[in-house]
């Protein structure tokens, strides 16, 4: 299928970028139906692109048109068979849990058109460990969004030695109708190319907190100011989830036995209490003022 084939697009999860992925796929001109477990976050998301369609009109950032077609190319169920059934790309967002994606990509593989690509939005899990679990693993493949979803540009996008080129050539032609900006990663690697980045960034300012060389405050101060980030590495974590921080380290950990990707042990803190940034309320700062 070229990119010409995809009208319908079904987005699993509406989390943190689950609802964000949606709506810009809503203001592409894609027909999207998005699903999610949690009934409360599924209505959260609705409540949010209610909102941000006439803000960005207010704005003058988007005509009055474009945020009509938008609210009606989007719609909400709690049903995976209704939002799934006529997809022809599945963007999935759900929890960071391989045992969580597989029993989805299994359900999704019965559900959907034998044409549609099935795609996740996985930080860390290749696609290759999860195509398996599907007949279809040529269609299987990594689309990473980044976070904000609605404002961030880039998407990779992973074609791994399963993925055929048509999938991978169509994931990036959907990106680009998106209006962002897609690389193309030649290789599976863990944690693809950002990530990668970001993970020896972040690994460096635990090691300063974790030492008592300065506070997290002045150690994302530094990295804003120092090296002209928009945000340094606590607050960026705040943003992305520490819960999310957290699962990733935990897995990479039981994968490997590497002591080295043990989360650290103030992400376990923060996780144990609850404290996973902004969806809670409270993270490294707090945000229950806002
Ligand atoms: N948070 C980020 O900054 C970020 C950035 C890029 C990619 N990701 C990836 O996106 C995915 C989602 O992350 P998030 O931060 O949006 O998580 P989140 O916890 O905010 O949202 C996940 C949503 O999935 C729902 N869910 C769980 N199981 C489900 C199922 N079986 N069917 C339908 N819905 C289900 C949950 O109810 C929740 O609303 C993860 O794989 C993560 O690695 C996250």
């Amino acid at each position: 299928m070229t990119v010409a084939g995809v009208k319908n697009i079904c987005v699993v999860g509406a989390g943190n970028m689950g609802h964000q992925i949606a709506l810009s796929a809503a203001i592409a001109g894609y027909k999207v139906k998005t699903t999610d477990v949690n009934q409360e976050i599924l209505q959260k998301a609705e409540q949010f692109v209610e909102k941000y369609l006439p803000d960005r009109v207010a704005k003058g950032k988007m005509s009055e048109e474009v945020a009509q077609a938008a609210r009606s190319n989007i719609s909400f169920t709690m049903s995976l068979e209704e939002a799934a059934k006529d997809a022809d790309l599945v963007i999935e967002a759900v929890i960071e849990k391989l045992d969580i994606k597989h029993t989805l990509f299994r359900q999704l593989d019965e559900i959907c058109p034998p044409h549609a690509i099935l795609a996740t939005n996985s930080s860390f899990i290749v696609s290759s460990k999860i195509a398996p679990v599907t007949k279809r693993p040529d269609k299987v493949c990594n689309m990473h969004f980044f976070n904000p979803a609605l404002v961030m540009k880039l998407v990779e996008v992973v074609k791994g030695p399963h993925v055929s080129d048509e999938t991978a050539n169509t994931v990036m032609e959907v990106c680009k109708s998106m209006d962002k900006v897609p690389v193309l990663l030649k290789k599976e690697i863990y944690g693809f190319l950002v990530n990668r980045i970001l993970a020896a960034i972040n690994k460096e300012a635990f090691y300063l907190y974790d030492m008592g060389v300065a506070a997290y405050e002045d150690i994302d101060t530094a990295v804003v100011y120092g090296l002209g980030h928009p945000m340094g590495p606590f607050r960026l974590m705040d943003l992305t989830g520490i819960d999310l921080a957290y699962y990733i380290d935990t897995e990479r950990y039981q994968e490997t036995g590497d002591p080295a990707n043990k989360p650290s042990p103030i992400v376990v803190e923060k996780f144990v209490k609850g404290e996973w940034g902004q969806k809670s309320g409270k993270g490294f700062y707090d945000y229950s003022k806002k």
